[in-house]
């Protein structure tokens, strides 16, 4: 069987470090080992407006603010095709026939969509397109014969509902579409990125995120100002390293290089740890740190911007080609299901 990578996120907003050491990281690193015959990554701006129907202008100038994240944390338009998901006639063709298939309360369950109906406080006045949104996504993985889904932990509810979905559809038409299996990544800490406020999670309401764009300045106040442990007065208490989102982060982005480049009175971060966790190292010392590991994965990324902001019609192009692409994989796809399920009149 065909390796098939595929991926995206709904255009809300810029991107930040959450989304980097939960899912890019990994996307790069994927993208550069070349162990898969087909690699996909979208812009899934039709599932942003289940959610932002109101609001298509934020959607709209999304789309080119995570395509600009995209190529400049180094995803290679050569090696993966990117694409917009609404440039994608088959998806809402096929999201239709995958109705069938579920039922109201299997959504209801869905454990992501439900904390997304609390947060966003929709009531009983759930809109339709919203709550079809794992259906919707399972259209985006088949379409593609996706294998291997890099996403987020938040993210494995879709995968579940997309291989039932599957399963049941290659039950009831014959053996036709792909079961896709989920990759998350194995740090922990990676995972779940912690708000720079300690909340729980980066988000754009919450104003807790950093930023792949931010300047440095702006990285510089963001970390100076973290939340780390609350009982650690004086720099000789003992601090606690375990929810303390500055060794968090420290866990996900910092590497050996790091402290031999920026802090070379340690030789990892099991070091710092236990000086921390024993009293007498200050958080100061700790936040310049993490302010240099992020600066020195930030600057790269910040000049790779730079050249495709001043190169935008080239990106554009990157859209454009890798839409049209993923329009010919997809109708082939679309294709083999409604010859599956017998509606394919005058092929
Ligand atoms: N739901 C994903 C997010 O919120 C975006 C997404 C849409 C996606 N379709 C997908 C991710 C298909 C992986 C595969 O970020």
């Amino acid at each position: 069987m065909k390796k098939i990578i595929l991926t995206g996120d709904r255009p809300t907003g810029n991107l930040h470090l959450g989304h980097y050491v939960g899912s890019l990281k990994n996307r790069v690193k994927l993208q550069e080992e070349g162990n898969y015959d087909e690699m996909y990554v979208f812009i899934a701006d039709t599932q942003a407006l289940t959610d932002n129907f109101n609001n298509p202008k934020k959607v709209r100038d999304s789309v080119l603010e995570v395509v600009l994240d995209y190529l400049s944390v180094g995803l290679n338009p050569d090696k993966v095709t990117i694409f917009i998901q609404s440039l994608i006639p088959a998806l809402p063709e096929l999201t239709m026939y995958y109705m069938n298939l579920v039922t109201l309360a299997r959504l209801e369950r869905n454990p992501t969509v439900k904390g997304e109906i609390k947060q966003k406080e929709f009531g009983s006045s759930i809109p339709v397109g919203f709550l079809n949104y794992p259906i919707s996504q399972t259209a985006d993985i088949t379409a593609f014969d996706a294998t291997i889904v890099p996403v987020g932990e938040d993210q494995l509810p879709m995968l579940e509902q997309a291989r039932e979905i599957v399963r049941s559809f290659n039950n009831i038409y014959g053996s036709t579409l792909v079961e896709p299996k989920a990759l998350i990544p194995d740090n922990e800490s990676c995972r779940r990125l912690p708000g720079t406020d300690g909340k729980a999670k980066m988000s754009k309401s919450l104003g807790n995120c950093i930023y792949l764009k931010d300047d440095s300045e702006t990285v510089k106040k963001k970390v100076m100002s973290m939340y780390t442990d609350p009982n650690h007065l004086r720099v000789e208490d003992p601090g606690n390293t375990k929810d303390n989102p500055v060794f968090i982060y420290l866990e996900a982005l910092s590497t050996e290089e790091h402290f031999k480049k920026y802090l070379s009175e340690y030789n990892n971060l099991d070091e710092l740890k236990a000086h921390y966790e024993k009293g007498g190292l200050g958080d100061v010392k700790v936040k310049k740190f993490l302010y240099d590991v992020i600066e020195d994965i930030l600057t790269p990324i910040r000049e790779k911007r730079k050249y495709y902001e001043e190169n935008i019609d080239l990106v554009y192009d990157i859209l454009k080609e890798g839409s049209e692409k993923a329009n010919r994989k997809a109708n082939s796809t679309l294709k083999r299901v409604k010859k599956a399920m017998l509606i394919d009149y005058f092929d």
